[in-house]
């Protein structure tokens, strides 16, 4: 184990568990057959960052790392650290080379504008972290990336606020492209799961779950579910830099259709939970202000402009390598990173609905039957 990669295991530690780089471990075979990249990271020390640069490290690649030196210092000691600061200095960039950019930790297309100009001559590729969100419409069933996505024109910018998220990603991958004509490659990813995730929101059903008793479930079951563990994307966007592939991609899963019903029996069995699930329709949890997505986390009614939401058509990426770990694994993981936290963190979950909400919607639906 390098020094890089015990410190990573540490963070996981404090943070959670083994970061679930999941029993998943490289075999000869898996080992690149090219020549080392060297690899730029922006970003590279939040949730998915070191997922990126423990895979690269550990793929025999030269990682060099950009971000400001605030989140998780410590990290990759064996990769080299460029201090600096997208919106006001890059020089620590300046003067140098690299086969490949990725750039994780745009959220303003005025930081791509400026690393991408800057770099157009210093590296071969471009590789962007965007996210599904950049889709205007969401309604076609099956999605691919040629729907429609957040323009200027169709997405209202209040005066003095930052951009939407969504126009933001968006304009960014258009400013790469500007750059990188014919050598970006852009992935747009859905939710990202996992150990490390400190959003909570894929994380909310497992705890819940564990928890046991009656757990309010949101629909009927039927409703499409898609989202992406973090290694399985980070993995991934690593081969991509070393097969050289250019292009938009969608970076979820899984492999096949799955339904919010199997989504919450498949964490199911990685517990010894009692758990039972009380499922209760949309208009219901609607009229009892229950919102999709924030207090059901991951959940979005399969209908209407949402129709496609978790239809993606994702045979091109699996074409190219794009691979997923069971749910067990990623659920497992999860509780385990969970788990590992304070208990004052692990009792303030960042997203599902309240204990108390959730008995009050489910006394209520009992009452209406
Ligand atoms: N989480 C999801 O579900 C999801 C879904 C779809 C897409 N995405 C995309 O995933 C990306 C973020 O992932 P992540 O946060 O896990 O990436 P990360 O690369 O692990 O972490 C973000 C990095 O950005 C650096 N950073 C922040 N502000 C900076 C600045 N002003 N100048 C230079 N560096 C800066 C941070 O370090 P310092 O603080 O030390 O600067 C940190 O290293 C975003 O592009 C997001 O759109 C996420």
């Amino acid at each position: 184990m390098t020094t890089g990669r015990r410190d990573f295991v540490k963070l996981a530690a404090i943070g959670g568990t083994g970061l679930g780089l999941g029993g998943h471990r490289l075999s000869i075979f898996s080992r690149p057959r090219r020549a080392p990249l060297r690899i730029l990271i922006l970003g590279g020390t939040g949730f998915i960052g070191p997922y990126h640069v423990q895979y690269a490290l550990d793929r025999g690649h030269k990682v060099s790392i950009f971000n400001r030196g605030r989140t998780n210092p410590g990290l990759f000691p064996d990769a080299e650290k460029l201090v600096g600061d997208r919106a006001s200095d890059l020089k620590s960039l300046e003067g140098r080379e690299w086969d490949v950019v990725l750039d994780n930790s745009a959220t303003d297309p005025t930081w791509v504008e400026r690393s991408a100009s800057l770099l157009q001559k210093a590296v071969k590729r471009y590789i962007f972290t965007s996210t599904r969100s950049v889709y205007f419409d969401t309604s076609r069933v099956p999605m691919t990336v040629d729907a429609p996505v957040c323009t200027r024109e169709n997405t209202p910018v209040e005066a003095g606020r930052p951009l939407p998220y969504c126009l933001a990603k968006a304009l960014s991958e258009g400013v790469v492209r500007k750059y990188f004509p014919d050598n970006h490659c852009i992935v747009r990813a859905s939710l990202i799961v996992g150990p490390g995730d400190l959003t909570d929101r894929f994380t909310y059903w497992p705890v819940r779950i564990e928890k046991g008793g009656e757990v309010l479930a949101p629909g009927d079951g039927t409703d499409w579910v898609q989202f992406i563990d973090a290694r399985d994307i980070c993995e991934w966007m690593i081969r991509l830099a070393e097969m050289g592939t250019t292009g938009t991609y969608n970076g979820l899963g899984p492999k096949q259709p799955r339904s919010f019903a199997e989504l919450l029996h498949g964490i199911k069995a990685v517990t010894t939970s009692d758990a039972r699930f009380t499922w209760v329709d949309a208009e219901f949890l609607e009229k009892h202000q229950v919102r999709p997505y924030q207090e059901m986390p991951v959940w979005m009614p399969s209908k209407g402009n949402r129709a496609g939401f978790a239809r993606f058509d994702i045979s091109p990426e699996i074409a190219l390598g794009l691979t997923f770990r069971s749910l067990a694994v990623t659920a497992k993981d999860t509780l385990d990173f969970y788990h590992a936290q304070t208990p004052e963190r692990q009792e303030r979950l960042r997203a599902g609905i309240t204990a108390a909400k959730e008995a009050e919607v489910l006394a209520a639906w009992r009452a209406s039957r």
